[in-house]
């Protein structure tokens, strides 16, 4: 089992270590959601996502030994050049549960500056990005501060590793294209622990495929993603939901390889709505759709069956649709997503993202 525990990650005390580190990552959209978990942040069902590109943290890490005393983690944050407690607050318990793998952590002063290239109060959860934008900050850091050397792939592995102690699907942002997470035959090297770069086995059309992010509603949520993990425990349907996710993903990763489109978006479509499904037959039960979300969805549908267009939808834990689609139609959807879908939008607003290359060092 991948432990990356390791108590000899202490600085030397008669040394002043300090600099700069800042990674740039993106958020990513599931297709097989995962949806449930358990014990140290280990998922019920495999996932695979689509990385994004435009929707992004970047997160700026500065670090000093100089006048750092006592056991505590000291942080300041600040978020869009604002100071953030409550923010700083999450982000401290987040570095002392990981002091057994960079117990360095503690002989550290940090300030950290984090901004998303997506508005606030766009409604897209940024815990993917911006926890796996701190992960990269780490493992860069553990880099400098000890002179270890990593592969790449080896590099990420660690750092997803990092991520999904932050937020599950973080662990999947930080490789190009596509990532699955989660221990299943059909993936191998595949984890509950890490997310593995899937972007090689899936075919090149999914290499640049579009995202348009239909913000829907920009307010907050009424139920977090975590309150919505909690509720999968007592859900009736949990157990066949876990057993139909491992099939989907089977048959997914099938479609996916093999490019095709009619069975990605049959299967895509299914889970979005399946995940939506679970939240209203929780206890208590929520809704997070709203009714531009529906006449959306029903908009997308009866353009794909009067065009033969392979435009799909799926959702992430909220009101907004991400709508996906090749490249190779974009000059044929981009009139009907103008006159048909951004007027359902909240203020017209619609990120045009498109599938990226994960985590960059800037
Ligand atoms: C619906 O990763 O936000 O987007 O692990 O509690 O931080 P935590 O949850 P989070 O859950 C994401 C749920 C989802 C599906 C997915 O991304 O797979």
């Amino acid at each position: 089992m991948t432990d990356y525990k390791n108590p000899k990650l202490l600085i030397n005390s008669n040394t002043i270590k300090s600099g700069r580190i800042a990674w740039r990552s993106p958020s990513n959209i599931a297709l097989v959601k995962y949806w449930g978990k358990h014990g140290l942040q280990l998922p019920r069902n495999p996932s695979i996502s689509l990385t994004l590109d435009k929707a992004y943290t970047e997160t700026i890490m500065e670090y000093t030994t100089e006048g750092k005393s006592g056991d505590n983690i000291e942080l300041d944050f600040y978020f869009e050049g604002k100071s953030n407690e409550s923010f700083a607050e999450k982000i401290r318990k987040f570095l002392l549960n990981i002091s057994d793998i960079f117990p360095f952590v503690k002989q550290i002063k940090f300030t950290v500056h984090s901004h998303n290239s997506f508005p606030h109060s766009s409604g897209i959860a940024s815990s993917a990005s911006s926890m796996s934008a701190l992960a990269m900050c780490l493992c860069s850091l553990e880099m400098e501060l000890f002179g270890t050397t990593y592969e790449d792939e080896e590099f990420r592995k660690k750092a997803s590793f990092i991520s999904r102690l932050g937020s599950g699907s973080a662990c999947r942002s930080v490789y190009p294209h596509a990532s699955v997470w989660g221990k299943t035959d059909d993936a191998k090297d595949s984890s509950d622990l890490f997310g593995i770069g899937y972007g090689e086995h899936i075919h090149e059309i999914f290499h640049d495929f579009h995202d348009d992010i239909l913000i829907v509603s920009q307010g907050e949520k009424p139920v977090s993603s975590r309150a919505g993990h909690a509720l999968m425990e007592g859900n009736a349907y949990a157990e066949p939901r876990y057993k139909q996710a491992n099939e989907r993903l089977s048959n997914l990763l099938i479609a996916m390889k093999e490019g095709d489109l009619e069975k990605f978006g049959t299967i895509t479509e299914n889970e979005a709505l399946t995940l939506h499904a679970l939240m209203m037959t929780s206890n208590p039960s929520y809704i997070l759709m709203q009714p531009n979300s529906l006449e959306m969805i029903e908009r997308i549908r009866k353009f794909r069956k009067e065009t033969g267009l392979p435009i799909y939808f799926t959702l992430d834990a909220g009101p907004n649709i991400h709508l996906l689609y090749p490249h190779s139609i974009y000059e044929k959807v981009n009139p009907f997503i103008l006159s048909e879908l951004v007027p359902l939008c909240e203020n017209d607003m619609v990120i045009r993202d498109r599938v990226g290359l994960g985590s960059v060092k800037i």
